[in-house]
């Protein structure tokens, strides 16, 4: 069910939104079967909440600390769903639309349904020139399947994604935390056997 603190549709017709051109909720959520999950109440324990603390002092306000702690929020849960952004939105102190908005911009968090390795393909203009298509169309290929989706064994999500702020290495792949740089379509056969053991 569409969760109240997310906007509306202005009408009857859903809002287009993200690069998959998906309602704001789908952009979120990603793929069929998570569209439709209800939100799981999530809480941290007393350890984490002191670990939040120690974060939120970083910072002269505590809303600042919103990235970092929705990166806590991914690694106790797996991954940032409606439970963990409202839990967060408590935890720095701003409305749950707050969260939702800054957590909508980024693709780098795991989103509910993301298999066990993410797989993220830069396609800005830099990693473009110096053939991330070619880097693109082999893993497409190799894994079966297409952006913002996940291989059947739920091992692998693939995902087209914006610079990663390595042009300089293009074309670029990030797998889970770890960058492969100057990729070749060989060199994503290496990368799938080594890492994913695809
Ligand atoms: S354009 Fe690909 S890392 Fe910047």
């Amino acid at each position: 069910m569409r969760p109240a603190w997310v906007e509306p549709a202005a009408s009857n017709q859903p809002q287009r939104y993200g690069p998959r051109g998906g309602t704001a909720h789908e952009d979120v959520f990603g793929t069929e079967r998570t569209r439709s999950a209800e939100e799981v109440p999530r809480r941290f324990s007393e350890a984490v909440r002191a670990e939040c603390e120690e974060i939120c002092g970083r910072y002269p306000q505590r809303r600042a600390a919103l990235l970092p702690l929705l990166r806590v929020a991914e690694r106790e849960f797996g991954c940032v769903d409606l439970g963990a952004m409202r839990l967060v939105a408590e935890v720095v102190d701003v409305s749950p639309a707050h969260v939702w908005g800054v957590f909508s911009f980024y693709t780098h968090y795991r989103r509910p349904g993301t298999g066990r390795h993410l797989v993220q393909v830069c396609r800005t203009l830099p990693c473009e020139l110096r053939g991330a298509r070619a880097v693109w169309e082999r893993l497409r290929s190799r894994l079966g399947v297409g952006d913002g989706e996940t291989t059947p064994d739920g091992r692998c999500t693939l995902k087209r994604v914006e610079c990663l702020g390595s042009c300089g290495t293009a074309p670029v792949v990030q797998v889970d935390d770890d960058y492969h740089e100057g990729l070749t379509p060989e060199a994503v056969d290496r990368l799938l056997a080594g890492v994913l053991g695809a």
